[in-house]
């Protein structure tokens, strides 16, 4: 999509510029801490969209952070930084959070939701399928599927108490839960294509994904090939910035950044992004993933 894209190293050596030489979207990422970084770095209502992921509180191998805080401390920190979030995001603005449990805190996700409750409306909740099983017997019909399917990816959970866990949540919040979405853009294919023209809305050959996502994890066979213990696929990042809508001059955020999935999502749609990170090595990878992604040239 871009045919040059230059990267920027400022001075203080805090945050880094990724500019676009296209169409002017600027990539930026500060080596800081979101809490201060979001107060200090952006301006009120002026991010349309946020896709992140938290570190979860339960003790991944992070270079810096410490991912293990008594309960109420995390949700308390977590909060924080989600009312800072709500003081940039713009009125129509969405605030996409991935958060999983693990099998013996089955609650930990929706208390994170409910901490939220009193600041934002719960617009959606999509459900990230990372794995499925699919009976050719329950499906009918469907000449594409021919047999039994079993895709995707998961860690194998070695329990008798606990299932395989193949789903995480996202949640969509808005500031008032009326943020209208580009739910096509992310639509699929009707299998019955009399479908099209027949209600007033169906006027395309696409119609409403809903709330489960099918979006496994790109297959990393050696465990060097993992730089970051916890990211998520670029894919998911991208298709919540289709739903809500690619406008021009969009920016997107993500405090959490990683090494960049939501990053490299922004890069391909176009949209000028900016994110924090608080480890340098994560913010480095992220500049190498670009590279790698869609070809960079880099300057001081
Ligand atoms: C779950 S990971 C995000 C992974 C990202 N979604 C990706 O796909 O690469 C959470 C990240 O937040 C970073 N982090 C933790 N506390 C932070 C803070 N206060 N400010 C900025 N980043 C922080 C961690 O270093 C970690 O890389």
């Amino acid at each position: 999509m871009f045919d040059r894209i230059i990267i920027q190293v400022t001075s203080n050596k805090k945050s880094y510029k990724v500019i676009t030489m296209q169409n002017n979207s600027i990539l930026e990422f500060f080596h800081k801490d979101c809490l201060s970084g979001i107060n200090d770095d952006i301006k009120k209502n002026s991010i349309d969209v946020v896709v992140t992921s938290p570190p979860y509180n339960i003790g991944i191998n992070y270079n810096t952070y410490h991912d293990k805080l008594p309960r109420e401390r995390y949700l308390f920190w977590l909060k924080e930084i989600c009312c800072t979030i709500k003081n940039v995001l713009k009125d129509g603005g969405s605030f996409f959070l991935n958060v999983g449990n693990k099998p013996t805190d089955q609650w930990f996700a929706w208390d994170v939701a409910n901490v939220l409750r009193k600041y934002f409306v719960l617009q959606n909740v999509i459900h990230w399928i990372k794995s499925i099983a699919i009976n050719k017997q329950d499906v009918g019909k469907y000449p594409n599927v021919v047999g039994d399917v079993a895709v995707g990816h998961f860690k194998p959970i070695m329990s008798t108490r606990f299932l395989n866990d193949c789903h995480e949540y996202i949640f969509h919040f808005t500031k008032e839960g009326k943020s209208h979405l580009d739910k096509l853009s992310v639509g699929v294919p009707y299998q019955d294509k009399s479908n099209i023209g027949r209600w007033k809305h169906a006027k395309q050959d696409k119609r409403d994904r809903g709330n489960t996502w099918f979006i496994p994890y790109d297959t990393i066979q050696i465990k060097k090939e993992r730089p970051h213990p916890a990211t998520f696929p670029i894919k998911l990042p991208e298709m919540c910035i289709k739903l809500h809508g690619v406008k021009e001059e969009m920016v997107v955020m993500d405090p959490f950044l990683g090494i960049g999935s939501t990053a490299i999502a922004s890069s391909r749609l176009g949209v000028s992004f900016v994110g924090f990170e608080i480890d340098k090595e994560y913010i480095d990878e992220t500049i190498s993933r670009i590279n790698s992604y869609i070809g960079v040239y880099k300057c001081e």
